[in-house]
């Protein structure tokens, strides 16, 4: 890529080409329990480079507005959310949840003042314990986009957010880099294939391996392709079976314009967000449900000090706790004999690795490789979608909510089946069951 084309791809802020087509779409900027109930204290918000406060009204109602008062500009975060409002703690000026200026006290009292002064708002939808905000023009109001994990009852979901030092666009191809998993998030024993490792792979060991695990033991990298969808890109990673045996995929998504789903397993389903707070800094979201059964109250804990794909926080912040500033409290003697990295945390992992790049990473120097043809499938899908924005057409995702009803997952797939995509066991691994 040339550096004008990762200007285009990355830039969100001001009126950057990516950052109106990702204004397109409503965007997840706070959890609900972020505003855990009426009248709470409000939340700084940034977004495509904007800060902006969040409040509950005494209504229950979420509002999203500039966090400047009208009045002399004072932060309205420091504000009294009392009565229907947020009131400036400088004069007393009040603003309801669209923004409206409801009371202004330092006014005669029969002065219709008030009803002129409207701050900055944004609509809000608050759905699967999520507050959505749209950014884009009123008119063009899209759907919200219709998830799996939208639809299962309240205790099958945990949803989390924690912040990133980097580009959106490097975060999302961690997301959908298949590849990266057998080494950046491997134990020692798996990534050097020892005998002991081999064995528990072995079909018929009884070890309770995963066919994930069971194909991975193998010296087979897998090999990778890439499809247009009208979500956005499908990556396949196929491990050849051999010996007649079915060859195993295993598929990532990257839904527009900031999405991607890992495989999961067949009952967990995972989904993320990588939402541009500004141009180097990114909201990492994490959405996981199990369709099967609701999630115990040991694994909500669990998940809650960073379990899983979720990641461990400073407490009453969403700054992760292992983070660039500690090294992500890397542990050498760890990494020396029982794990690739020594940094305890999947995503962790991808921050040291995607935070390292620099907060935009230079992509003319790199060298890309087969493995990479996800990547250079989703930047191109990325980049177009801009310059057909620019064009005047909209992009098809942003109005059509069903097109995000899907999920990744795995599957056996007989030998040699070069369109994995097209094959009736893929398809069905796809589809959703809520
Ligand atoms: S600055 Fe807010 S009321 Fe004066
Ligand atoms: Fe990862």
């Amino acid at each position: 890529m040339t550096p004008e084309e990762n200007e285009r791809l990355t830039r969100i802020e001001g009126d950057a080409s990516m950052g109106q087509l990702v204004r397109r779409f409503w965007m997840p900027f706070l959890t609900s329990a972020d505003l855990p109930g009426p009248d709470c204290v409000p939340a700084r918000v940034r977004l495509l480079g904007e800060d902006l406060v969040a409040f509950r009204d005494s209504g229950g109602t979420v509002g999203l507005i500039d966090p400047h008062c009208a009045h002399r500009r004072a932060d309205l975060f420091y504000g009294r959310n009392e009565e229907g409002g947020l009131r400036c703690i400088y004069h007393g000026w009040k603003y309801d949840v669209t923004g409206q200026c409801v009371d202004a006290p330092t006014e005669p009292r029969e002065s219709n003042f008030k009803y002129t002064v409207r701050l900055r708002s944004y609509p809000v939808q608050e759905r699967a314990g999520v507050c959505w905000t749209y950014m884009g023009p009123p008119d063009l109001r899209p759907e919200l986009p219709d998830f799996e994990w939208m639809h299962v009852p309240d205790g099958h979901r945990y949803v989390s957010w924690s912040t990133q030092e980097c580009n959106f666009v490097q975060a999302i191809e961690g997301g959908i880099d298949t590849i990266h998993s057998v080494f950046l998030h491997s134990t020692l024993d798996s990534h050097r294939r020892l005998d002991e490792w081999k064995q528990r792979g072995q079909p018929n060991a009884g070890s309770g391996l995963s066919t994930q695990a069971r194909y991975r033991t193998r010296d087979n990298p897998p090999r990778l392709s890439a499809a247009d969808t009208d979500f956005g890109v499908l990556v396949g990673g196929c491990y050849p079976g051999g010996d007649g045996s079915d060859d195993y995929w295993r598929y990532n998504l990257f839904l527009m314009p900031f999405y991607t789903m890992p495989p999961g397993g067949a009952d967990t389903k995972l989904c993320h967000a990588f939402v541009p707070l500004d141009d180097v800094t990114t909201a990492r979201w994490s959405f996981t449900c199990n369709l099967q059964q609701p999630y115990g109250a040991r694994d909500m804990a669990s998940m809650r000090r960073g379990s899983g794909v979720h990641v461990e926080l400073v407490p009453g912040t969403h700054v992760p706790l292992r983070n660039r500033s500690n090294d992500y409290l890397v542990d050498r003697d760890e990494q020396h004999t029982y794990t690739f990295t020594g940094i305890t945390g999947t995503g962790e992992q991808d921050f040291a690795v995607q935070e390292g790049m620099g907060r935009i990473v230079e992509r003319n120097a790199e060298r890309l490789v087969m493995s990479d043809v996800g990547i250079v499938q989703m930047r191109r899908r990325l980049l177009k979608a801009a310059d057909d924005l620019q064009e005047g057409v909209e992009p098809y995702s942003s109005s059509h909510g069903s097109a995000y009803h899907v999920h990744a997952g795995d599957a056996l797939v007989p030998a040699g089946v070069a369109r994995w995509f097209e094959d009736a066991k893929a398809k069905a691994a796809l589809t959703p069951r809520w």
